[in-house]
């Protein structure tokens, strides 16, 4: 891999400039627009043809070789971020820091479809890399820059997800790393990974937004390399799960793809993946790509039902699912260009049916963190008003593990999550759920007579709540 074959292109005024020559807050300083990596093969942003060339890599032969590399036994090759590495040449092998991320699972949900009233339904389980959330595949690519780069500090502002993938992969390659966190706003596992990884962790009294502002004033004074996902290089290894998934499918185009929205860079990351795989011709089309809010953060929702996305409206964020609590999201115009380029849709979805929704996925066996739970409420919403049709193949990204925040399930299985007017505003079908999925644990003397008394109760109960 070369690292001279790319370079950063504006997002709003097209300006193309050389990798190393990015400022420290990489924004244009023409207009401030973001950057997209490109590369000489890459797709035109007013054209979404499918290209043809010499110089273009060749699909068959990038499938075969992506398959080969399964049975390396180097790390890079082991990597399900750096097997791709061919669509994104952003450093020398040599250089990678890599976890063995990726290589997530494809799980399929058949219960949560019936939920849904769809025939066909998948979750890509973000959750199981390396550190718990999808934020590992964006890391190890833009941690690797860091490090051919020869910077020393690497810094984020985060609600818990990014810290904890920085920290991990700063260790990995010997950088020293810094994390702003909202104070008392971010789930404790995501806390307890950054000290465990060793990060200067700085919990501001602020929200994420706030520790942003700091953040970008920081990186002007001081040689650190922002890990924020305003950082292209984060979304090149962002978009590999699209890669994946496409793979796991057998190169089976599905109908939607449904991704949480929080900083919006994720379902851009995603996009321009599939995008990128188009216009290479590895697939014929691609996927719807929708962005789900929770109702308390909804930014993008907001834009989009009162200026049609001219203008961000940022809001106060105050939401349960803490990854996605963001008020002023960084990269809305990319989100919102993936809306439009795929016929995606933007959803909102109530900390009620959030947390219906979370516990639905874990009582299918998988379980996610709150955040990613929104795509299903979000799926359900989208099937309820006709915009996905019981035929179409849907995929749900899950963001985050389930025991990234296990206070949250402690307290829904203990009926101490929402509040009464949350509850109420729940349909009695919705009511009816909830009491079925609570699954709060029983203190019991240690008697065998009293536990079978217990378990008799207990399947009286289930089979006269249960639908017949
Ligand atoms: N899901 C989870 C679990 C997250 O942690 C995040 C973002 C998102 C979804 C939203 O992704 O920002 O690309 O739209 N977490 C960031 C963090 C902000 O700091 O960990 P997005």
């Amino acid at each position: 891999m070369s690292e001279e074959t790319h370079q950063l292109r504006c997002t709003e005024c097209g300006a193309r400039i050389a990798g190393t020559a990015v400022n420290s807050i990489f924004r244009c300083p023409d207009c401030n627009g973001l950057y997209d990596v490109i590369y000489p093969w890459s797709p035109l942003p007013t054209s979404a043809d499918v290209a043809s060339g010499s110089n273009l890599p060749n699909p068959s032969a990038l499938r075969w070789l992506w398959q080969e590399r399964r049975t390396s036994t180097l790390p890079i090759d082991q990597s399900g971020v750096w097997r791709f590495r061919d669509l994104f040449p952003i450093v020398k092998n040599e250089n990678v820091v890599t976890l063995r991320e990726g290589n997530t699972p494809l799980y399929e949900m058949p219960r949560c479809a019936k939920i849904a009233g769809i025939d066909w339904l998948l979750a890509k389980h973000q959750g199981m890399n390396p550190t718990g959330s999808f934020k590992d595949t964006g890391m190890t690519a833009a941690l690797s820059v860091a490090a051919q780069r020869g910077f020393e500090w690497v810094a984020c502002a985060s609600t818990g997800n990014t810290s904890a993938a920085m920290a991990a992969y700063a260790a990995r390659g010997g950088l020293r790393s810094i994390v702003f966190i909202p104070e008392g706003k971010i789930a404790w596992g995501k806390l307890s990974q950054s000290m465990d990884y060793g990060a200067l962790t700085i919990q501001l009294k602020t929200d994420f937004d706030g520790c942003v502002r700091v953040l970008t004033d920081l990186v002007t004074r001081f040689p650190i390399f922002l890990l924020n996902s305003v950082n292209p290089y984060r979304l090149e290894g962002q978009k590999t799960p699209a890669f994946e998934m496409l793979e796991q499918l057998e190169w089976q185009v599905p109908e939607h793809v449904i991704v949480p929205g929080g900083n919006l860079a994720n379902g851009a990351a995603l996009g321009k993946g599939f995008s990128e795989m188009h216009h290479l011709g590895l697939i014929p089309r691609v996927p719807r790509i929708s962005i789900i809010q929770a109702e308390g953060a909804n930014p993008l929702y907001r834009s989009l039902q009162e200026n049609g996305g001219k203008q961000l409206i940022p809001v106060k964020a105050n939401t349960r699912a803490t990854a996605i609590r963001i008020g002023n999201p960084a990269s809305w115009r990319k989100a919102l260009r993936t809306l439009n380029a795929t016929g995606g849709w933007c959803e909102q979805v109530t900390e009620q049916e959030i947390a219906l929704a979370k516990a639905e996925i874990g009582a299918e066996g998988v379980g996610c963190e709150p955040a990613s739970a929104v795509t299903f409420a979000g799926l359900k919403k989208l099937v309820a008003q006709g915009k996905i049709t019981r035929e179409e193949r849907v995929v749900l990204v899950l963001t985050g593990h389930t025991l990234k925040d296990s206070q949250y399930t402690i307290d829904y299985h203990r009926n101490e999550l929402l509040t009464q007017e949350e509850v109420a505003g729940a349909t009695p079908l919705q009511q009816a759920q909830h009491t079925l999925l609570r699954k709060p644990p029983v203190v019991l003397e240690a008697d065998s007579d009293i536990v079978l008394r217990t378990l008799e109760t207990h399947m009286k109960i289930s089979s006269s709540v249960l639908p017949a």
